[in-house]
């Protein structure tokens, strides 16, 4: 079984990262889309939040299941038996900073192999923190992310306002 993750921080998921997906699942037996738990990065939305809405995002994909993991990559791929790490690349300065990813993993599981994915242009500029300044500012979102995660984002944008008065 060819069992692949697709890592990140999905704070929030993107249209961009469902390029990604729809591009990727075909390929696996089984894609993963892990959100990394890192509560230091001060995210917008929750672990489950984000979990909830990759899941409702990533439901027409019958081979795409939602997780969450903590630490390494590497030890969480080697604990559940994924072989292969999916990542988008927007245009060549994604490329730097996820080759070194793609050989510190590979130094510290030997057996881990990264695929990139070079993301639809029309989704080449559109990143979770834009997304977040744009709807921060009260601009429409809802090109870029699902319906569901545009409301979310509204909702969290006008809670913010609220709260620095
Ligand atoms: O969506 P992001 O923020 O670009 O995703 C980055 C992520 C989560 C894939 C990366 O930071 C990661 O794998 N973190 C886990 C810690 C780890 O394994 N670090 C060493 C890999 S270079």
């Amino acid at each position: 079984m060819r069992k692949a993750v697709y890592p990140g921080t999905f704070d929030p998921i993107t249209r961009g990262h469902l390029d990604v997906i729809g591009q990727a699942a075909p390929i696996f037996d089984e894609l993963v889309v892990a959100v990394l738990h890192n509560p230091s990065k001060r995210p917008w939305f929750d672990l489950d939040e984000r979990l909830a809405m990759i899941a409702e995002a990533v439901a027409p994909y019958p081979n795409v299941r939602v997780d969450a993991f903590r630490g390494l990559l590497a030890d969480y791929c080697r604990s559940t038996g994924i072989g292969y790490v999916v990542r988008g690349v927007r245009h060549h300065v994604d490329l730097q900073s996820e080759m070194a990813m793609a050989h510190m993993n590979r130094a510290l599981f030997r057996d881990l192999v990264t695929m990139f994915f070079p993301t639809s242009p029309e989704w080449s500029f559109v990143s979770s923190s834009l997304v977040k300044d744009v709807a921060m500012h009260g601009g429409d979102v809802s090109p870029f992310v699902p319906a569901g995660v545009a409301e979310a984002l509204a909702a969290r944008a006008q809670g913010a306002s609220k709260g620095h008065g």
